[in-house]
């Protein structure tokens, strides 16, 4: 039964959304509701000497004003394991514990009022003295350090070798030696984070915008010292997050203690500014990269070196390094990844995290190498393809990434262009062609859930995963309905609830391959037990038949439930998404702004669910990769330690018109090695190759290469 899976159905939550009827986090109605606003820190490092709530305490409305003297003491157990979206080591920020303070935006008091207005109004009266302490506010090479647990087996960082880099890149007839960077970047999701916290009793329910509700209930049982059962995370709909919701802030430790302060639910909600200090972002890098290649063309060496920022209680890294190991062929190859520990609230997984940065120096350098020898860059890659994971030593499970450069290729006109720079023209401004490999690794993690029929031939199907705007609703659906026999529309998917069978953190491009595979296992498990009643003649495959059958047991439901988890495949394959991405660009020489009037990228996916949902995830993939390669960067003081631009006024980001023609072509791929679905996830990979490709764009238009992203005007004018 494929009758769905394939097909472009339109997004089955999409009538909720447009309609207003989808309730976020912030929105669930709860009797005798009350509000919080943070006071946070104007100090990087020091610790606070008074702080004075005395005016907000008299302000109308207000219920509490909670700080480090008056909070409940948290026990912050430590978590046996860290799952995966939590730095490996460090201790997360214990929030109005002590009077210390390690960044700007630490929150230091929380206001409590009967309406949002109050709460923030007396916020904004509480005043505090600090005793101020020593600051590191830059990436000082100098401070930068290993991680403390490299796990080189997962691609997290440390050191890896493969042959003799240094001794190859020495030897190498053309060499190539550039240094990339890239500024801080901030999520800046349209749905504002926001936590309600109700207690019953010892009893805990959160609404918090997650994409992982089984993490929030993890951390909250380990920060409060209470059992997970008694918990219970909510979280139907998430209006963006791209990697900042996956681990649990501070502010849902501060809402369940602020509910508890005053015996009420409480909301807290981050203000747009908040946002840049309260979760992660994306953190600033700076890389160095080393290609050795002989004049044929032929890759000798490859190394890459990366230094990130992090805070200084946490050290959350990057697999920034796992590109250059992968991507081409190369007997040598030597990784490095090193962090600095700033004054600055944690970094976390952003678009793609560590792999889009990774690849943006990686192909960018590649098509510096392709200059130099004078090789077009679709070629120079061809002739360095990667026939099997060369860093794991182990066959690919599936990739049609030569596949990706040619129908890419053909699309967008490749053969048409002039390799000579500044040799096309626009008016005034000058065209440029660049293009560059998509890549993201492809996971699976062990995911249950649960089906149910009814007699009036409805079905339920649920499972605790999140669905932050890829589409999981209509693609659990499509495969709940085509597994089971039914039609779309007699199914309904529910996500997004602790009480739901476990599911993996939703992250990583990781939903269709984990989940899927449970959806469609839990969906298999219930048409055996209809086997079970159906006797000889079968289990129908339609919707009457069902209903009858049921009927004929007089049963008023069957359900069933089942888990999907990997199996060896990582062990005996290489797993990862594959694209191919071309840009255009027009450079105008007088003003150094940068058009996109094209964007055109091939992606090997796997097997495709929903072709207009996964071409929605690509082309919103595209964008997040303009903005990553002209628009997004976090003014830093380096003086105060802040984001200056913390708003969406100043921090831009791409608006429909930066965005002209994109073009997402989904080449044909099945990988049934990786998972019985065949699917291999959509999400980051697009994103991928993106910067890159607008890099070597502009370079092909001007001849000046840009190695620090974002390329803005003065960039273009002043270097
Ligand atoms: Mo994504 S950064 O795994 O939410």
């Amino acid at each position: 039964m494929n009758a769905l899976t394939g097909l472009p159905i339109s997004r089955v939550d999409g009538p909720e959304k447009v309609t207003g009827q989808a309730v976020y986090a912030a929105e669930f109605r709860l009797k005798n509701l009350a509000y919080a606003a943070l006071v946070t820190s104007t100090q990087g490092h020091g610790w606070i000497t008074a702080i004075d709530t005395s005016h907000a305490s008299r302000m109308p409305g207000v219920l509490a004003v909670i700080t480090h003297e008056n909070a409940m003491r948290l026990p912050y157990k430590p978590l046996q394991e860290h799952p995966v979206v939590d730095p490996q080591s460090g201790e997360r920020l214990h929030v109005l514990q002590g009077n210390e303070v390690l960044f700007v935006g630490q929150p230091i008091a929380v206001v409590v009022a009967e309406t949002q207005e109050q709460a923030r109004g007396a916020a904004g009266l509480v005043t505090a003295t600090y005793a101020p302490g020593p600051t590191h506010f830059t990436l000082d090479r100098k401070r930068a350090e290993p991680p403390d647990d490299p796990v080189e087996a997962s691609g997290r960082p440390g050191e890896t070798h493969r042959g003799d880099a240094e001794a190859a890149f020495a030897a190498a007839p053309v060499q190539l030696d550039a240094h990339y960077s890239h500024e801080r970047e901030h999520h800046n999701a349209m749905e504002p984070h926001a936590t309600i916290a109700a207690w019953d009793g010892d009893r805990l329910t959160l609404y918090d915008k997650s994409q992982w509700v089984d993490n929030v209930r993890s951390e909250i049982a380990h920060v409060f010292g209470m059992a997970e059962a008694k918990i219970r995370v909510i979280s139907p709909f998430v209006g963006g997050a791209f990697g900042s919701a996956l681990r649990t802030w501070p502010h849902v430790t501060i809402a369940a203690l602020a509910a508890k302060h005053v015996g009420r639910p409480v909301r807290l909600e981050l203000t747009r500014r908040q946002l840049y200090f309260s979760i992660g972002f994306r953190p600033c890098t700076e890389q160095h990269v080393r290609l050795g290649a002989t004049a044929d063309g032929k890759l000798t060496a490859i190394i890459q070196e990366a230094v990130g920022q992090t805070s200084v209680y946490e050290q959350y890294a990057e697999v920034t390094l796992e590109p250059p190991r992968k991507l081409y062929s190369c007997p040598n190859v030597m990784t490095r990844y090193r962090l600095v520990p700033m004054h600055t609230n944690s970094p976390c997984p952003m678009r793609a995290p560590g792999t889009a940065t990774g690849v943006m120096a990686h192909e960018i350098a590649i098509d510096e190498m392709a200059d130099a020898l004078d090789i077009d860059p679709v070629e120079f890659r061809l002739r360095n393809y990667a026939e099997h994971d060369e860093d794991k030593n182990l066959p690919w499970s599936s990739k049609e990434l030569r596949a990706c450069y040619r129908m890419a290729a053909e699309k967008f006109g490749w053969s048409q262009r002039s390799a000579k720079p500044g040799g096309m023209r626009h008016g005034q401004a000058v065209v440029g062609w660049g293009m560059a490999t998509a890549f993201y690794p492809a996971n699976r993690a062990a995911a249950s859930a649960q089906a149910v029929l009814y007699a009036n031939g409805s079905a339920v199907v649920r499972t605790a995963t999140s669905d932050m705007g890829p589409g999981t609703y209509t693609a659990m659906t499509q495969l709940a309905a085509d597994t089971l026999g039914v039609p779309l529309d007699n199914v309904d998917f529910e996500l997004g609830d602790t009480d739901m069978p476990k599911a993996p953190v939703h992250g990583g491009s990781t939903t269709l391959a984990s989940v899927g595979n449970a959806v469609v296992a839990a969906c298999q498990a219930l048409r055996e037990k209809l086997s079970g009643l159906a006797g000889p003649d079968g289990v129908p495959d339609n919707l009457p038949g069902l209903v009858a059958l049921l009927a004929r047991h007089g049963l008023q439901s069957v359900q069933a439930e089942a888990e999907s988890k990997p199996g060896d495949e990582t062990k005996r394959f290489g797993t990862a998404a594959f694209g191919a991405v071309f840009a255009e660009v027009r450079v105008d020489p007088l003003l150094g702004t940068v058009r996109v009037p094209r964007l055109v990228g091939a992606y090997d996916i796997g097997r495709v669910i929903n072709p207009k949902i996964a071409r929605s995830q690509c082309i919103g993939g595209m964008v997040g990769g303009l903005g990553m390669a002209l628009l997004e960067q976090a003014e830093w003081d380096a003086k105060l330690g802040r984001v200056m631009n913390a708003n969406l006024a100043e921090y831009l980001v791409p608006v429909n018109a930066d965005v002209e023609h994109l073009e997402a072509i989904l080449v044909p791929s099945e990988d049934f090695h990786f998972n019985p679905l065949g699917s291999k996830g959509v999400a980051e990979i697009a994103l991928t190759g993106v910067a890159p490709a607008i890099a070597n764009a502009v370079y092909n238009a001007i001849g000046r290469r840009i190695r620090d992203l974002p390329i803005t005007p003065e960039k273009l004018l002043l270097a």
